[in-house]
């Protein structure tokens, strides 16, 4: 029996595509001295990433500085204060960055969501079907508008609503859908949208993790009636907080700035003589982007294409060199799927093929081999607090009644998002993922190198 013996080499072989067999190949141990290469970090051995840096992120430069300096100067600090603004340009900038007609800036990703919501005329009564594998974000926008957030589970691996279950949960109240592009990839849309046209509901597309990713021909956020973003810290396009709403409706989108305005229109409303009878049009928080973060936007417009091109050449070739290792599944891709933004390089942690070893021992190791990866959310939204707190609101009971929501609270069940909690092990991309092919190669590195010590984890518990 052959057995492999230097790291690089190991490095090779990987590459060469021959990973399959190492699954059912025990690997002998070795690696049981302080100065052998393969020594686990965490057991006091020498990290595959010692001196090695990620690319710095979030993303900075020059231009943002002077365009701060620049709004800071000029004095126009909110959109409000003149006709052409930095959030304006921004609107136009973005709009033809996701080959959208129009789009509309506010302070976050939530923000944004909860602004359509609005804009549809979703309120009290009213039950929105997404994800339970989500940011937070997704259902505050949904209950603060006082609506039933209603949950299908996820279709396994892809980590995205299961197009299926979303059928089953629709009933006389559902309004709209909110498919979430989780990890910035995108849902599986065509049976989405069929179901929302058989159905007669809105989609309102959660991209806050996607910009730029596409769908058969199409960049996400365009697909569905709206499409939402973010621009919070962690994300691909950042300004530390922000969001923008994008949308090809001219009626709607007018109703979404509105919305977004405190209710307050672009132009005033007149009677059916002409005559106008006032501006403040319909009800809306007041959720504005401001000028200086239209500013950190704006400098980096002419660089977003470029890291999004580098992080799907960079996931490609991880894929490729993941794609017969067994020990972590790599997030399925729908058919039609362009590209991907890849907020998460999304990985399922096989633990049968890491000697039974708990995912938390697997991400100290690699942790300690200078590769972070994470088990992202650490459980769904339907096991969250907050589904108790709207049970015991008089408002709720009162408008959709004791039975609706017995019934909700017994199908906060989501089994396949439990499993997708437990098992992710994904690699925040956002900055990683700008990285070299050396970069990669030591991302690939570091998991074989615990992957052949598995043996080793059980010392670890
Ligand atoms: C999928 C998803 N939806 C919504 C949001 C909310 O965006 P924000 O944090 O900008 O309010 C986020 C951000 O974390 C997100 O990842």
């Amino acid at each position: 029996m052959k057995h492999i013996t230097g790291r690089r080499d190991f490095i090779r072989k990987v590459s060469a595509g021959t990973l399959a067999y190492l699954a059912a190949y025990n690997i002998p141990s070795f690696a049981r001295t302080s100065n052998d290469p393969d020594k686990l970090a965490i057991l006091g051995g020498t990290p595959v990433r010692d001196k090695m840096t990620w690319p710095q992120w979030p993303y900075r430069n020059q231009k943002m500085i002077d365009n701060l300096s620049d709004a800071t100067n000029s004095g126009i600090w909110s959109r409000i204060d003149a006709e052409k603004t930095k959030v304006s340009q921004w609107e136009l900038d973005f709009a033809t960055m996701t080959g959208a007609k129009y789009a509309v800036a506010t302070g976050s990703g939530t923000q944004s969501l909860n602004t359509c919501l609005f804009a549809l005329g979703i309120g009290p009564g009213d039950e929105v079907i997404t994800s339970p594998y989500t940011d937070m974000g997704t259902v505050s926008a949904i209950i603060t508008c006082h609506a039933l957030p209603v949950f299908a589970d996820l279709d396994p691996y892809s980590y995205q609503l299961n197009a299926e279950d979303v059928e089953s949960k629709i009933n006389i109240r559902t309004k709209a859908i909110i498919p979430v592009h989780m990890l910035g990839a995108p849902c599986e849309m065509d049976r989405i949208i069929a179901i929302a046209k058989k159905h007669n509901l809105y989609v309102v597309e959660d991209a806050a993790q996607a910009h730029l990713a596409s769908y058969k021909g199409t960049k996400l956020g365009n697909i569905g009636n709206l499409g939402c973003f973010s621009f919070q810290g962690s994300k691909q396009v950042s300004c530390g907080e922000g969001g923008a709403v994008i949308g090809s409706d001219e009626q709607l989108i007018d109703k979404v700035y509105s919305v977004m305005n405190h209710g307050t229109a672009r132009t005033p409303m007149v009677d059916q003589h002409g005559k106008i009878i006032g501006d403040h049009v319909r009800i809306g928080p007041k959720y504005r982007m401001n000028e200086f973060q239209a500013a950190i936007l704006n400098g980096q417009q002419d660089t977003i294409q470029q890291r999004f091109d580098l992080r799907n050449n960079n996931a490609a070739y991880l894929r490729e060199q993941l794609k017969d290792f067994p020990g972590l599944k790599v997030q399925k891709m729908y058919e039609g799927t362009d590209s991907a933004a890849y907020y998460l390089f999304g990985m399922s942690y096989q633990k049968e093929h890491f000697n039974n070893a708990d995912r938390s021992i697997f991400l100290k190791a690699i942790q300690a081999e200078g590769v972070g990866l994470s088990g992202y959310i650490s459980q769904g939204l339907h096991k969250e607090p907050w589904t108790n707190y709207i049970l015991s609101l008089q408002g709720y009971k009162s408008i959709f009644g004791k039975n609706r929501l017995q019934q909700w609270k017994k199908d906060l069940h989501k089994p396949e998002c439990d499993k997708a909690c437990a098992h992710m092990a994904g690699l925040y991309a956002v900055g990683t993922l700008l990285g070299t092919k050396e970069d990669m190669d030591s991302v690939v590195e570091a998991i074989m190198k615990v992957y052949k010590n598995r043996d080793q984890l059980a010392k670890l518990v």
